[in-house]
C-alpha cells in the first residue's frame, strides 16, 4: 500500500510517519511536507534512509503539484496532517491558515476524487482535525462527536471548514473519508511556540515562563505517541464516514501544569525545588481565549479499544527529559538553523 502522510515533517507527522515506516515495512510511505517554520526533517533522522520511507517537498496549496505526486506515485491512501496549527499566528496572520488549511485541504479533497473515480471504495482519505472546532466548553461536560461546531479562533474556524469540506466530499462525491478530532498534544519534537516545550525552553534557560490571564483555562492534554497509536487503529479499523474524538481524560488548568512542570524540572536540574516557579509570568490574555476543552474519547476506546499508554506525569516526564538530552534539537528550531539542515541533507533529492 503507498500511503501519502502531509505535514510529516512537523510534530505530530513526525511520529505518525516514524510509527507506519516502522510497524508496516510493506507499506510504501511518502511524506508531503512545505518544511515550514513548523516543519524540520531533524525529527526524521532515524527513519530516513529505510527503504518504504520517500520525503516530497511541496506544498499543498499548489494544486498542479498535488495532481503531479499523485500521478507519479499513484497512492492508496491519504493520512492528511499538514496545517497552520498556531492559534496565536492565526490572530495575527489568518489568511495563511485559510491557504493552507482549507485551500490546501481541498486541493488534496480534488485530486484524490479525481484519481480514485475509478475504485473508490478502494482508498481513503484520513483528516487530521483538532477538538478546538468545537468551540470552548463551560466548567462542566465534554466534546462528543456530536457537539456542535462552534469555531472562535482563525485556526479553529479554518480547521472547522477543512472538516465541512472533507465530509462534503463524502455526501457529494461518496470519497471514503476518515476524520478525527484530538485534544492538545504534548511530547518530543514539538515547537516551542506551544505552551508546554516554550516553558521547558525557558525554564531551562531560567527565563520568564508567560501565562496568558490568570492561567485558569483548562485544556485536555494527550501524549503525542499516543496520538500517533490512535491515528494507527482510526486509519486501519475505522469506519469510512465517521469521525472519532480522540483524548487523554487529562484535564489541567495552564497554572497547575506549569508549576508541575517547574517542580519537575526543579528536580531533573537539582534545582531547589521552587526555584522556577519563581519564573511564572502573568502576561497579557490571548484575544477570544477558549476558557476549557474536554474530550469524551469514549467510542474510540469501546468501539477500537484504543486507550493512552501513559499518565500525564510519565509523559511529561519522558518529554522534559528528551528535551534536556537534546539541547541542539532547541537551539536549532530557535535559532533557524534547521532550515540549513534541509539545505545541506536534501536539496540535490
Ligand atoms: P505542526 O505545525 O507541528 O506541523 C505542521 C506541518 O505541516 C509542518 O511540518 C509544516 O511544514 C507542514 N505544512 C504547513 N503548511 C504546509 C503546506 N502548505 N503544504 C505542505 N506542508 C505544510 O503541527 P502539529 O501540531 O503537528 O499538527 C498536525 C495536525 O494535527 C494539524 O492538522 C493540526 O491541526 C492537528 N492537531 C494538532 C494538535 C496539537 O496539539 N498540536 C491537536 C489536535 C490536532
Ligand atoms: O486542542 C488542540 C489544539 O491544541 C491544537 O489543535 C493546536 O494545533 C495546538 O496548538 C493546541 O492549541 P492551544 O492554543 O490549546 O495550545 P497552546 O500550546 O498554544 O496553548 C495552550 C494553553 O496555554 C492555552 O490556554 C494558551 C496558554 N498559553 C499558551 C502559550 C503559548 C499560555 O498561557 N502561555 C503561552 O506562552
Amino acid at each position: 500500500m503507498k500511503i501519502l502522510i502531509t505535514g510529516g515533517a512537523g510534530f505530530i507527522g513526525s511520529h505518525v510517519v516514524r510509527l507506519f515506516v516502522n510497524k508496516y515495512p510493506n507499506y510504501q510511505i511518502f511524506n508531503l511536507d512545505k518544511l515550514t517554520y513548523a516543519g524540520n526533517l531533524a525529527n526524521l533522522t532515524d527513519i530516513e534512509d529505510k527503504d518504504n520511507y520517500t520525503f516530497l517537498k511541496g506544498d499543498i496549496v499548489d494544486a498542479a503539484y498535488v495532481d503531479g505526486i499523485f500521478n507519479e506515485h499513484q497512492f492508496d491512501a491519504v493520512v492528511h496532517l499538514a496545517a497552520e496549527s498556531h492559534v496565536d499566528r492565526s490572530i495575527t496572520d489568518p489568511l495563511a491558515f485559510v491557504y493552507t488549511n482549507v485551500i490546501g485541504t481541498v486541493n488534496l479533497l480534488n485530486t484524490a476524487r479525481k484519481q480514485w473515480a475509478d475504485n473508490l471504495q478502494d482508498h481513503v482519505f484520513y483528516h487530521i482535525s483538532t477538538d478546538e472546532v468545537y468551540g470552548s466548553l463551560g466548567k462542566e461536560g465534554l466534546f462528543t462527536e456530536e457537539t456542535a461546531y462552534d469555531p472562535r479562533s482563525p485556526y479553529s474556524a479554518s480547521k472547522a471548514s477543512s472538516d465541512h469540506f472533507v465530509r462534503a466530499y463524502y455526501h457529494t462525491y461518496g470519497l471514503p473519508v476518515k476524520i478525527s478530532n484530538c485534544s492538545n498534544n504534548y511530547g518530543p519534537n514539538h515547537f516551542p511556540e506551544k505552551l508546554i516545550p516554550l516553558a521547558i525552553n525557558n525554564i531551562r534557560n531560567e527565563k520568564p515562563v508567560p501565562v496568558y490571564g490568570k492561567g485558569e483555562n483548562v485544556r485536555d492534554w494527550l501524549y503525542v505517541i499516543d496520538h500517533a497509536r490512535a491515528i494507527d487503529v482510526i486509519f486501519h479499523e475505522g469506519k469510512v464516514g465517521e469521525t472519532y474524538n480522540i483524548g487523554g481524560v487529562n484535564e489541567w488548568k495552564n497554572l497547575d501544569l506549569i508549576e508541575l512542570l517547574c517542580d519537575q524540572m526543579d528536580e531533573k536540574l537539582g534545582r531547589e525545588q521552587g526555584h522556577s516557579r519563581k519564573l511564572i509570568t502573568f502576561v497579557k490574555d490571548r484575544a477570544g481565549h477558549d476558557l476549557r476543552y474536554a474530550i469524551d474519547s469514549s467510542k474510540l476506546m469501546n468501539e477500537l479499544g484504543w486507550k493512552p499508554s501513559v499518565t500525564f506525569e510519565e509523559g511529561l516526564s519522558k518529554t522534559v527529559d528528551w528535551y534536556l538530552q537534546h539541547p541542539e534539537w532547541l537551539e536549532n528550531v530557535t535559532s533557524g538553523n534547521y532550515q540549513s539542515y534541509y539545505d545541506q541533507q536534501y536539496v540535490s533529492r
